[in-house]
């Protein structure tokens, strides 16, 4: 399944507020505007740039090129759990497509997407730096190694009984 996000759940109130924060016209506040912005959503909603682009009096081109130059910001929502599974060679040549494959299946999601809950966004990286660990994934800031299809399986399915717990 694709990434169907809209902008439902997003609430404007806490952007108003944030323009009162920042001076109209003050260009060098872009970087701590996204910030803010990134902070409050989790990500940088789309809407949002070419009113901040206005407010700062800056081109919006020159708002999405920070955005998409920094690797802090994401133009994406991201998921509550972020897994990142180790694609690097020293974890390919020891299974992390069966790994991948695991996560992409269970969640019914791709590399590089979040689950329409928000609950999981799912990306690959080169090298955790754990190679002997391989194949290694993170999720949030947990390393879990020496993976078999079966032990992510269940790594997984321990988030998502948290989660149903939670709610
Ligand atoms: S290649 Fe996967 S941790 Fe280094």
């Amino acid at each position: 399944m694709g990434v169907a996000l809209d902008f439902r759940e997003v609430d404007v109130a806490d952007f108003e507020e944030l323009l009162d924060k920042y001076e109209p016209g003050d260009a060098s506040r872009l970087i701590p505007f996204l910030q803010d912005v990134q902070e409050i959503y989790g990500y940088l909603p789309g809407q949002f740039m070419e009113r901040i682009a206005k407010h700062l009096r800056i081109p919006k081109n020159q708002v999405f090129g920070v955005a998409t130059f920094y690797a802090q910001f994401s133009l994406k929502p991201r998921g509550k759990n972020v897994i990142k599974v180790c694609t690097g060679t020293s974890c390919h040549v020891r299974g992390s497509k069966n790994v991948l494959e695991v996560m992409e299946k269970a969640l019914e999601i791709k590399a590089g997407d979040t689950t329409p809950d928000l609950n999981f966004t799912l990306e690959t990286v080169a090298c955790l730096g754990t190679c002997f660990l391989s194949p290694v994934m993170m999720i949030n800031d947990k390393y879990y190694g020496k993976l078999t299809p079966h032990k992510t399986e269940e790594i997984l399915k321990e988030y998502q009984n948290n989660i149903k717990n939670e709610s």
